[in-house]
């Protein structure tokens, strides 16, 4: 069994859209492991998103996820990583398809409603700033 770490970021918390996206999770077959909402602060935010430090939409990327509530989760199942990612769509919502979280919910890139990690090594390290006894 695969791990992957989902944030349900500022914005979509703020929509009142954690539950749907949970559900869409749940439906696709993977399966809750660990669910905690919180805010980030600047050193966590940095360190989550730290192989994209130097980009030019990095300050934004911290700004905009420190921004408010976000709720984090792990989920469990076989190729969990790429499952969520079909789930969650491309990472500009304009390309994300019809049916995926971020196609379905949101326009802009810099607010696109979920992370998911980009690969199994990915989402260990994330897991464990976010899960440390897990
Ligand atoms: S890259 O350059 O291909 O590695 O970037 P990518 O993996 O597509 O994106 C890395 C994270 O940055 C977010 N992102 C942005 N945020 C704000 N503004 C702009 N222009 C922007 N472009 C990419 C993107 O959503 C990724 O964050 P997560 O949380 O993983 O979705």
């Amino acid at each position: 069994m695969d791990r992957t770490l989902i944030l349900v970021k500022p914005d979509a918390f703020k929509r009142g859209l954690t539950g749907e996206i949970i559900a869409r999770f749940e439906r696709k077959g993977l399966r809750l492991v660990a669910l905690e909402q919180r805010t980030l602060d600047e050193a966590i935010a940095r360190q989550h998103y730290a192989e994209h430090e130097g980009k030019p939409f990095f300050g934004e990327l911290v700004e905009f996820i420190t921004s408010g509530p976000l709720v984090a989760l792990v989920l469990e199942g076989q190729d969990a990583v790429k499952a969520a990612r079909q789930v969650i769509g491309a990472t500009n919502p304009l390309e994300a398809a019809t049916g995926s979280i971020r196609g379905d919910f949101a326009i802009e890139v810099g607010q696109n409603m979920v992370h998911g990690s980009d690969s199994p090594e990915s989402a260990e390290r994330e897991a464990k700033l976010f899960f440390p006894n897990l």
